[in-house]
């Protein structure tokens, strides 16, 4: 069977970074950092991206593009042995993120709803905290607003890659980047913000601590899709003539841009609320944006725009953990494309009710301090993705080693010398720099 590819480059870039951007930079990003000390967490995110992050989205593409096989028999095909075992957590990992991110994206349908039938309006005399908290706390709407979520995913996935996935995110992308600009610069100019804007910018060196960096090496991990097999799947679409590294470089630099000028909107919207960073939460997009669209004149539509927008980008991405799974099932285990979907989907809405149920009627219910979705997101983002981000720096820096700098580019052209640095960073930047965070971690 003639395998799946990109029909050029561009799209594959946006469909990367379609997986990339989402929830994680506009929802998660702002509250980590504005839970880990803003500044400070901004300066060990930017460390983690730029020290490691990228060289690990070019390995993770590497071992797709090379064996065009899903996780599982890409690891099995490069390093044999219980190597697959690895490919099968990070399937198994992606099924748990996609039970909490259809939750939060739920959060946003929900809020794309008010947006259209005026319910937000209201909200702006100083009930946006009562609205949030109703919405969560209401037991049957989340799941319902999550479960559309879900199948709109498995309706794109079955239909395969190219088509769905490429076309959505050429078009969606540049108008989030624009609607982000005016978001920000509105933020920053409201009454209180200047102090967000140096609390985001200016790194705290007190708070440089272990639990900033496996927060802040989380975060990078999530929010560029990394460790779970998700990219190696889209690189095993990728084609012969793409440069894994100049492709990647752009996914990265849209990734964290984007992150960013998330935290230049949210942060300054936070203190301009008079909220305290550290207490903001999961909830604090939904709290604060609000009052930022009511402040802009035409501020209703904004809103409308804002939140379809990010229904998009949460759409791109969820797309982009399916994936993997599916591309699992149907070359290890033969199924259709169809039936392997709608049944990792059907999985995934399953493990969704406890988790939307804790952050409400369960919210007391917790393991390790954690409730569940606090367990699941902890898990995933600082264990799993982390450690599988380690186990792509063994196979491709060792395993591979100096053969992988010849899968860089495109087939038969050789790259420039920095190839050689990236590969130091593989071999030892990536596995020292994350085997110390992760220890930080769990101590
Ligand atoms: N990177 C995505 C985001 O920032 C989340 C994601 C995680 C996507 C894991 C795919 C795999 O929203």
């Amino acid at each position: 069977m003639q395998r799946d590819h990109w029909t050029s480059r561009f799209g594959f870039i946006m469909a990367t970074a379609g997986s990339a951007v989402g929830l994680g930079n506009i929802w998660k990003f702002p509250y980590m950092a504005g839970a880990h000390g803003g500044g400070a967490f901004l300066l060990l995110y930017l460390v983690c991206v730029l020290g490691f992050g990228l060289s690990l989205v070019i390995a993770e593409l590497i071992m797709g593009r090379m064996t065009r096989r899903n996780p599982v028999g890409a690891y099995r095909k490069i390093a044999g042995g219980a190597w697959p075992a690895v490919g099968a957590l990070g399937v198994c990992t992606v099924v748990i993120i996609l039970s909490f991110y259809c939750v939060v994206a739920g959060w946003t349908i929900a809020y794309l709803v008010y947006a259209i039938d005026g319910t937000l309006a209201p909200a702006r005399a100083g009930g946006l905290d009562a609205l949030f908290d109703s919405l969560i706390g209401s037991g049957i709407m989340p799941l319902v607003y999550a479960f559309i979520f879900v199948v709109a995913t498995i309706l794109i996935v079955s239909r395969g890659i190219g088509g769905g996935i490429e076309r959505a995110s050429k078009l969606f992308m540049p108008l989030l980047i624009a609607l982000l600009v005016v978001l920000a610069v509105r933020a920053l100019t409201l009454p209180g913000a200047v102090d967000g804007l140096r609390f985001f910018l200016t790194p705290d060196f007190a708070a440089l601590d272990g639990a900033t960096a496996s927060a802040a090496l989380g975060q990078a991990f999530f929010s560029l899709s990394l460790g779970i097999g998700g990219l190696m799947t889209y690189g095993s679409y990728m084609t012969a003539g793409q440069h894994v590294g100049r492709d990647a470089l752009a996914v990265v630099l849209l990734d964290t841009g984007i992150a960013i000028l998330a935290g230049l909107m949210i942060i300054p919207a936070m203190f301009a609320a008079g909220m305290t960073p550290a207490e903001g939460g999961p909830g604090t997009t939904f709290k604060v944006l609000p009052a930022v669209f009511a402040s802009l004149p035409g501020g209703h539509w904004i809103a409308v725009g804002f939140f379809a927008l990010l229904v998009l980008a949460a759409l791109t991405s969820s797309i982009s953990m399916l994936e993997p799974v599916v591309a699992y099932l149907v070359d290890e285990r033969r199924m259709s494309r169809t039936t392997a979907a709608w049944s990792a989907g059907i999985l995934c809405m399953v493990l969704a009710v406890p988790v939307s149920l804790s952050f409400g009627a369960w919210q007391d219910i917790t393991v390790f301090g954690l409730t569940l979705f606090g367990l699941f997101d902890t898990f995933a983002s600082n264990l799993s993705m982390p450690f599988g981000g380690l186990m792509v720096a063994l196979v491709v820096g060792w395993i591979l080693g100096p053969r992988a700098i010849a899968a860089i580019g495109p087939e038969g052209r050789t790259v420039g010398r920095w190839a050689g640095g990236w590969l130091f960073i593989v071999r030892f930047i990536a596995p020292i720099g994350i085997a110390w965070i992760l220890i930080q971690g769990l101590i």
